[in-house]
């Protein structure tokens, strides 16, 4: 068994962004992230804190919007009305979940597609899927980034997913497919799990439940990337795998912490930067 070390294939990708934001500073322009988080869920603080951190370590500037949670819908769209108009703006970002009486989807589709560096936008899904991404979703680019340094081969695999979500598990699916896998999405209604997640030569785990997928589900060899971040019954950061009863029987497994979350924030990095470029593209070839 191969623990994947997250930290190091983002330390990897963050140091090519730092080239490419070294390049864009050269020629006078300053990539620039605005990070939205609305009330003061613990977890997102952290989220955030970290994006922003990862930002000042690549050289890209970044902007926190901290908006009380009674903050009203009509506030946070004016908001980033405002943040889409502002050139000096490339990448806006609105951290979820927002309170209840906001609606998510509203403000998702209100970000300008071309500062959509989330790549949560029915635009940017969409062309995502017909194979014509310009932003990449970061985790699930995360996690495609952490194969590939690793040789580990994804055409033709069985790629089995554990969840459905918009975030992960779904588009997911659009990238192992775009690298000829063959690709199962598993959800709460799937019959037959374990037996479905045994057939998988990759598995990922994105159900947000701690110690879900058990050594029962997974196949002798198989490579097993576990998206969640949980709380187990201590209180101790885990991820969706039973890491200590499966890391035996998989090839390469990534830890929680250590694994998909460091990558997450590589490839928001990755998006910031590629948007910068393609905004500021009359400005760069004229130097
Ligand atoms: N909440 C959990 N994951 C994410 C993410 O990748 N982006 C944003 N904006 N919110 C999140």
């Amino acid at each position: 068994m191969k623990i994947i070390d997250g930290k190091s294939t983002a330390f990897e990708t963050c140091e090519k962004v730092r080239l490419r934001v070294d390049s864009l500073l050269k020629s006078g322009v300053e990539p620039c992230l605005a990070v939205i988080i609305v009330g003061d869920d613990p977890a997102s603080r952290v989220y955030v804190n970290n994006k922003k951190k990862k930002c000042a370590a690549v050289g890209i500037k970044s902007l926190e919007f901290a908006l009380p949670a009674k903050t009203t819908q009509g506030e946070l769209l004016e908001l980033i009305e405002q943040l889409n108009k502002n050139s000096l703006v490339n990448g806006i970002l609105c951290q979820l979940p927002l309170p209840e009486h906001i609606d998510e989807k509203a403000v998702i589709e209100a970000i300008d597609p071309q500062k959509d560096v989330d790549c949560f936008c029915d635009v940017n899904v969409g062309k995502l899927w017909t194979g014509n991404a310009v932003f990449l979703p970061c985790t699930p680019a995360g996690v495609m980034e952490m194969l590939r340094q690793y040789n580990i081969e994804v055409s033709g695999k069985n790629c089995v997913i554990v969840g459905r979500s918009n975030i992960v598990g779904k588009p997911l699916a659009a990238l192992m497919l775009q690298k000829n896998a063959t690709v199962t999405v598993c959800h709460s209604k799937t019959r037959e799990l374990a037996s479905v997640c045994r057939s998988a030569d990759i598995l990922v785990a994105a159900v947000g439940r701690a110690k879900f997928i058990t050594a029962d589900m997974v196949r002798e060899n198989a490579v097993v990337i576990d998206v969640g971040i949980n709380r187990d019954e201590n209180g101790k950061l885990c991820g969706d795998v039973d890491f200590d009863a499966v890391k035996d029987k998989a090839s390469f497994i990534t830890p929680v912490p250590g694994g998909c979350g460091p990558m997450t924030i590589a490839m928001l990095m990755q998006n910031t930067v590629k948007a910068c470029e393609i905004q500021n593209k009359g400005v760069l070839k004229n130097e």
